[in-house]
């Protein structure tokens, strides 16, 4: 079956959530945003940064298929800080400290520095999409992710000309990250993209889900989200963000080169070495369902690798 899957810019009217649903959804927003702000002794940190929600705009990107549960979403995850197991980061990512937070921003770029979630935040107004993820180890899920688009964010710290490749890291607290003290990765986590990856409207920063908070198991406070590549380039926790000219080390390609390539696209024609890639098991769904081309994202992003050898490139 092909899904069909709307452009960006294909917004109609019944993609804008009823307006009762949405204020409600705003009252929540700004709830929290002041709750945080109260958490944090009164300053208006998060407050302010959450507030920008008020103008969250809400558009499916991926129509006609229902969300996956809250609790598949938050409960059955990856991030190996915190140990291997899918339940392992719903156990123990609590315990990572999310605020302050700040993000590094280095190399080949004209405003390099430290910047604040609040400074990071600020200008964006945030959007809800839906999109699907999709994990290498064949399972997929639909998230309404809460968030705007990494090259928004991108442009704010005027890349120079050489700057080909962006690589992001994730914070590494060995107190507060109890999967550091096993060598399954080198840590830090780092991934990275092509500029015009990065630029691409689809690739975005999510910061919330299910129009809430992101939760520390899913990468809080700002995580990458690449709907077209496998699950593990979309990065979380991110702490710095990097300008680089030459391909960066991504650390699933650094510890088994065979099985994980830099550009990561889902590719139903590429089986991983130890299984095929041809089919993906849904969650919450009994039967398998054939795996898309660019996770169903191809009319958006298979022009970024037109004339590229994509089992060479994989
Ligand atoms: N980011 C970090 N820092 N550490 C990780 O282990 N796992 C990746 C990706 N980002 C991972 C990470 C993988 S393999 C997947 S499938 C997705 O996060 C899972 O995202 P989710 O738990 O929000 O569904």
């Amino acid at each position: 079956m092909l899904i069909r899957i709307r452009k960006s810019h294909e917004l109609r009217d019944a993609d804008v959530t009823p307006e009762t649903l949405y204020k409600s959804r705003r009252e929540v927003l700004k709830t929290m945003g002041l709750a945080t702000a109260g958490a944090i002794g009164g300053s208006v940190i998060a407050g302010e940064a959450f507030a920008a929600r008020l103008s969250y705009k809400e558009r499916a990107i991926t129509a006609d298929e229902p969300s996956t549960s809250h609790d598949a979403i938050t409960g059955y995850n990856n991030f190996y800080e915190f140990g291997t197991d899918k339940s392992d980061p719903a156990r123990y990512a609590g315990a990572m400290k999310t605020s302050p937070w700040s993000v590094r921003v280095e190399g080949e770029c004209a405003r390099p520095g430290a910047y604040t979630l609040e400074d990071i935040l600020k200008p964006h107004a945030l959007e809800e999409r839906i999109y699907r993820l999709r994990c290498v180890e064949a399972w997929s899920m639909v998230i309404p992710w809460v968030g705007f688009p990494l090259g928004d964010l991108l442009k704010r710290f005027e890349p120079a000309n050489n700057a080909k490749y962006i690589q992001f890291e994730t914070l590494a607290d060995r107190e507060r990250m109890r999967g550091l003290s096993f060598p399954v990765l080198d840590w830090p986590y780092v991934e990275g993209l092509r500029m015009d990856e990065a630029m691409h409207p689809l690739a975005i920063l999510a910061v919330g889900l299910y129009g809430e908070d992101l939760p520390n198991q899913n990468g809080a406070p700002l995580r990458l989200v690449v709907p077209w590549k496998y699950g593990y380039k979309s990065i979380k926790s991110i702490v710095a963000i990097r300008f680089v000219e030459k391909e960066p080390a991504t650390s699933w390609n650094v510890s088994a080169p065979r099985e994980y390539g830099f550009y990561s696209n889902v590719n139903p024609e590429v089986d991983h070495p130890r299984w095929s890639q041809a089919t993906e098991r849904r969650i919450g769904e009994f039967r398998r369902r054939p795996t898309l081309m660019f996770n169903g994202y191809g009319d958006e992003v298979s022009h970024l690798y037109a004339n590229m050898d994509l089992r060479k490139f994989y």
